[in-house]
């Protein structure tokens, strides 16, 4: 099989958004589009006969560790190696880069893909879905100053993200929230504007009450029928408080990590991830 591989482009977007809704995913073009300006020589596309039949995208996150995503091979070509060249592609490059720690959230199916590259299982992750009907739209008003809670983000991450939390407040300000209590920052919140549901994450609380505000805050402010949350399956109050407001189990993921995992963030306080493929 003549396969090309080549470093990813802006003008690819299209080519793989149609790998993405093959696969069923949530992510939009402005989710390609973050990969590719954050880390530009680090996202790549296999090409068979003039035809993208493969993605794997990488973001370094300040040299500390970087997360692959957007694994996905056309379900024609499966099975024949090219997830693993793919991988292999991305993992040199950030070997290249010498980053120290790759991460990232497996599908069952991806898993045994990074097993046999050597990635451990640091954690389980859970996808919860919840399907309602929205009555009337929501007001889609407000934004906070994000500023504040960067210095704690990269605490909790490990790393910072700033740039990608920017993005994401940019695009969806009214689901960007900040839970105060006396003066003092006991939670935070984003979302993203998925092609089929909105995404709240990273969710961060400090206590049960912050994490229930921010959650009940998040679906008043989303006017979706759809909302996704990745939930640390061990964190205490994430999964009880999606339950509660009626998500349902929609699959589970790996948060894998390979090399020293020096940072792995303080994932207590962390209910919900920002998504499979960022972290
Ligand atoms: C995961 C995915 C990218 C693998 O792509 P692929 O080109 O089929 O992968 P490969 O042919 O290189 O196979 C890699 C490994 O996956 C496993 N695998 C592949 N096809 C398999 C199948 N039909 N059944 C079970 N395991 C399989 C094998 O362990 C294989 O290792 P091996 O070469 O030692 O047998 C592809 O299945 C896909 O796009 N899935 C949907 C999107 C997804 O879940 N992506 C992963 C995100 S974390």
């Amino acid at each position: 099989m003549n396969l090309k591989l080549r470093v990813m482009i802006f003008e690819d977007i299209p080519e793989a958004m149609r790998l993405k809704y093959a696969a069923g995913w949530n992510q939009t073009a402005a989710d390609w589009a973050r990969f590719l300006s954050a880390t530009p020589a680090g996202c790549f596309v296999a090409e068979y006969r003039g035809d993208v039949i493969g993605t794997a995208a990488t973001i370094i996150y300040e040299g500390r560790f970087a997360w692959i995503g957007m694994v996905i091979v056309d379900e024609k070509y499966r099975g024949r190696g090219i997830g693993t060249t793919l991988l292999e592609h991305a993992i040199r490059f950030l070997d290249l880069q010498k980053v120290p720690t790759m991460k990232l959230d497996a599908t069952p199916q991806g898993r045994p893909l990074y097993e046999k590259f050597g990635f451990k299982s640091e954690y389980d992750i859970e996808r919860w879905m919840l399907s309602r009907t929205v009555k009337e739209r929501a007001a889609e008003n407000g934004s906070v100053s994000i500023e504040e809670i960067l210095t704690i983000d990269r605490e909790i991450f490990g790393a910072d993200r700033s740039g990608l939390l920017y993005s994401l407040a940019q695009e969806a300000p009214h689901l960007a929230l900040l839970d105060m209590q006396k003066g003092k920052n006991t939670g935070y919140s984003f979302g993203r504007l998925g092609s089929r549901a909105d995404h709240m994450g990273p969710w961060v609380a400090r206590d049960k009450y912050a994490a229930k505000r921010l959650l009940n805050l998040f679906l008043t402010k989303s006017s979706r029928e759809f909302i996704f949350i990745d939930c640390l399956r061990q964190h205490p109050w994430a999964v009880p408080l999606v339950k509660a407001c009626g998500f349902e189990l929609s699959r589970p993921l790996t948060r894998m990590f390979r090399g020293t995992n020096k940072y792995p963030g303080q994932p207590e306080l962390l209910c919900a991830s920002l998504g499979p493929e960022f972290g």
